[in-house]
């Protein structure tokens, strides 16, 4: 994949863990609809039935628990209009909050409900908060989010919990410097990462598009850095803004200033205290990452003396980075990350290091000198002597450096942190552990969530496996966990955001807390979990609906029959192009297709979250002939592999000196070494076992385009993130004319190619149906 500012790259992916979750099927989704599923879960019959008489007992050191107490309290405030009373005894018809130093970890607890007691026990108050988040989604939905739901009595069905979380890193990235996020934003933020058990919030404060952090010895940092003209970036969320509400720009960060119209915002120091301290109260951490040496401008802009060459501009990819040569910028960077340190009581901060420019340190004088002086070979090896010096003042502050994947170029420390995101050095994270260094896995597939989701994205996301292939038991210990990233060049809104982490980030919560996987189960648990993200205003992606294809064909009367994900949403279409909102037509149960033409289809839950918008494309066809072959053709398809690099599949050459070669898989493995750009063709015929209309599912990233008979059936060309397209073909049983045309435009590829029949299951199209002559 390939873009143009934050590159993020994709190998194929396939991850199949293998093992089954007896204990998720045991117990009914619906009654323990769960998420992240607890590590064990016995049900049981009846119910604990909260009520105002209910009374709260509290450990004998009161404080130790007050602050989940209290949470505790809020929720069933929320549900009956009143806290619960407070008790000395344990007994029928009581909470008890339990100290248990026989468990292990600190996020450990127990939950014991049955219908005389509910008790939770935990060793520590982290403990006891995961315990609240699991009580509180065992509650009714219409406690969240209310100030009293006027309940006369919640009730939590009967079960015992033992719990405990898998992996120490279970994060979540938001980049509020390409868009602005409101300080409320970001509580409204904490709070679904408290539940959801997730326990890192990585906060990337700056970049080359703004400056979000107070940094009271460099005022100019926000005064100016904070602020921008809108880029070419917010031209694109205006232009898509057209039909979809939520590319809008929030106006709330705009202002006037000298006669100029200015966009962004900052925190202030207060304020990011208070975000800090509100993470704190619900045990999540929060990491702040200050990018340099790259992706600095908003900084260098007011402070050019920071850069080698006095400024920063954009080069072909990146821009200017800040100088590691001079002793001015360790000065900046020190008094910066001073402050930083000051307000954000993580031990871990990131500093950042990705994507670095180094063209301008190549050329300067400063730092031919600094490399002589350390006997530093290349510009990676000044990178890393920059990093090193940093994270010794990192250390010394007592603070661990965390670095994106490109730390371990020039060389890494014994200590650094890597952060993972290059799908296309899949030996980044193998090496550091190897090394003996921490890894926190993000990659790109399938943890960019700036990718545009698709009807996969959240199961790829929930069969994802942290770990890399290559390690040794003990070498996987230094896999410490993961964080889906969400860069918001295209997040222009609170509600794109939502739109965009939810409820893929429920798959992650999922895979990193228990670890053991039941997708089937886990759905039917995210089902109940909808109310629940409802009653919170979370703008979030709804199911996708199925039976259709982008691209359609009819051939006769052709009836379109959708499937609702749950009976209060509804599914709306128009047929003049315009894109269907609220007030749209119903869809009937069985609608007949007008004939050739376009139909936009969308589903909207009550709370107003919406789904993406369909659109579905019908053109007439008739059945396809078979061809008729002189020789019998023989297995496998035919690659045409070209060494460089196409914007898009039409540009590939007809003829060329493209290297050719035979492929028994119909997606071949091993093209692109390195993350570089490519073309292919891949050609033959396919042998459909029966006379049909097949739809055909083709993934890819960068582009990618399917002709079945010189028929074009998917269109999923041009340089793009992962993607699924689809359309369809009527074929009669035999052979027919097959070709896939790639384009790759560097950063790893995807491509994968599924089908259905007659209203069956999407799967892999089988590779004994290619053939070639
Ligand atoms: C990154 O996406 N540049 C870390």
């Amino acid at each position: 994949m390939f873009k143009p500012f934050r590159l993020t790259g994709a190998v194929v992916f396939c991850v199949l863990l293998g093992i089954s979750a007896v204990h998720a099927q045991d117990a009914d989704p619906a009654r323990y609809a769960i998420v992240p599923y607890p590590q064990e879960l016995v049900p049981a019959a009846g119910e604990f039935v909260i009520t105002p008489k209910t009374k709260l007992v509290l450990p004998s050191n009161k404080a130790f628990f007050s602050n989940e107490a209290a949470q505790l309290q809020t929720l069933i405030r929320q549900g009956l209009g009143k806290a619960l009373p407070v008790a000395g005894k344990a007994g029928n018809g009581t909470i008890v909050l339990k100290q248990n130093d026989q468990l292990a970890g600190e996020e450990d607890y127990t939950l014991e409900v049955t219908p005389q007691q509910l008790i939770i026990s935990a060793k520590t108050p982290t403990g006891m908060f995961r315990a609240v988040q699991t009580i509180r989604q065992l509650l009714p939905a219409n406690i969240e989010g209310v100030k009293n739901a006027k309940l006369p009595k919640l009730t939590v069905p009967a079960v015992k919990i033992t719990d405990h979380p898998v992996y120490g890193w279970r994060g979540m990235h938001l980049d509020v410097s390409r868009h602005f996020f409101s300080v409320d934003y970001l509580k409204k933020f904490i709070d679904l990462l408290a539940l959801y058990k997730m326990n890192k919030f990585h906060i990337h404060l700056t970049d080359d598009q703004g400056w979000r952090i107070e940094i009271k010895k460099y005022p100019l940092l926000t005064e100016q850095g904070a602020w921008r003209e809108f880029n070419n970036q917010d031209s694109v969320c205006m232009q898509k803004a057209k039909t979809n509400p939520d590319m809008e720009i929030d106006k709330s960060h705009i202002i006037q200033k000298d006669g100029k119209t200015l966009y962004g915002g900052f925190y202030t120091q207060a304020q990011m205290k208070e975000v800090i301290a509100y993470a704190t109260a619900r045990h999540i951490e929060m990491i702040p990452e200050i990018d340099m040496p790259g992706h600095m401008m908003a900084a260098i802009k007011s402070y050019p003396y920071l850069s080698c060459v006095g400024g920063s501009t954009w080069g072909p990819l990146f821009t200017t980075p800040i100088c590691p040569c001079n002793e001015s910028t360790f000065e900046f960077a020190e008094n910066v990350y001073s402050e930083i340190f000051a307000l954000f009581p993580s031990q871990y901060v990131h500093l950042g290091a990705d994507e670095v420019e180094k063209s301008t340190w190549a050329k300067s004088p400063a730092c031919e000198a600094i490399m002589k002086a350390n006997n530093l070979k290349t510009v990676e090896e000044l990178q890393s002597y920059f990093v090193k010096r940093m994270e010794k003042f990192f250390n010394s502050k007592g603070k661990k450096l965390i670095g994106w994947d490109e730390i371990l170029e020039g060389g890494i420390s014994e200590t650094a942190i890597l952060m993972y995101w290059r799908s296309w050095v899949p030996d980044a994270p193998v090496h550091a552990a190897q090394h003996g260094n921490k890894v926190i896995m993000t990659p790109g597939n399938p943890l960019y969530f700036d990718t545009p989701p698709d009807r996969n994205s959240v199961s790829n996301v929930y069969h994802f496996n942290p770990v890399p292939k290559g390690l040794t038991p003990e070498q996987e210990k230094f896999i410490i966990g993961a964080q889906a990233n969400t860069w918001t060049e295209y997040i222009p809104s609170e509600k794109r955001a939502d739109f965009m982490m939810f409820p893929r980030m429920t798959a992650l919560a999922e895979v990193l807390w228990t670890h053991r996987q039941d997708y089937d189960n886990y759905l039917l648990r995210l089902n109940k979990q909808y109310k629940r993200l409802d009653q919170l205003k979370v703008h979030y992606r709804m199911p996708d609906l199925d039976g259709f294809t982008d691209d359609n064909v009819l051939v006769g009367k052709t009836v379109l029959k959708l499937q609702k994900p749950s009976p209060e949403i509804t599914i709306r279409y128009t047929t003049d192009g315009t894109a269907p909102t609220m007030s749209s037509a119903e869809l009937p149960e069985a609608f007949i297709v007008p004939g050739p033409g376009t139909i936009k289809l969308a589903s909207f839950s009550p709370s107003g979250s919406s789904s993406d918008i369909y659109t579905l494309n019908y053109r007439q066809q008739s059945f396809f002939p078979p061809v008729n072959l002189f020789k019998a053709p023989e297995a496998g398809l035919q690659v045409q592999y070209f060494d460089s690099s196409y914007r898009s599949v039409t540009k590939l050459p007809d003829t060329s000196d493209s290297i050719v070669y035979v492929t028994n898989a119909v997606i071949p493995a091993g093209m692109g070494k390195g993350g570089k750009a490519f073309g292919a063709k891949i050609t033959g015929y396919i042998d459909v076992p029966e006379t049909a209309i097949y739809s055909f599912f083709l993934t890819a990233d960068d582009g990618a385009n399917l002709y079945i008979q010189g028929d074009k059936v998917v269109d999923n060309d041009g340089w793009h993130a992962p993607v699924q397209k689809s359309g369809q073909v009527a074929l009669q049983k035999g052979l027919h004319p097959f070709e896939i045309k790639f384009v790759e435009g560097g950063g790893g590829y995807t491509l994968k190619l599924e089908y259905r029949v007659n209203g069956g299951k999407i799967q892999a199209v089988p590779d004994a149906w290619f053939k070639r002559n």
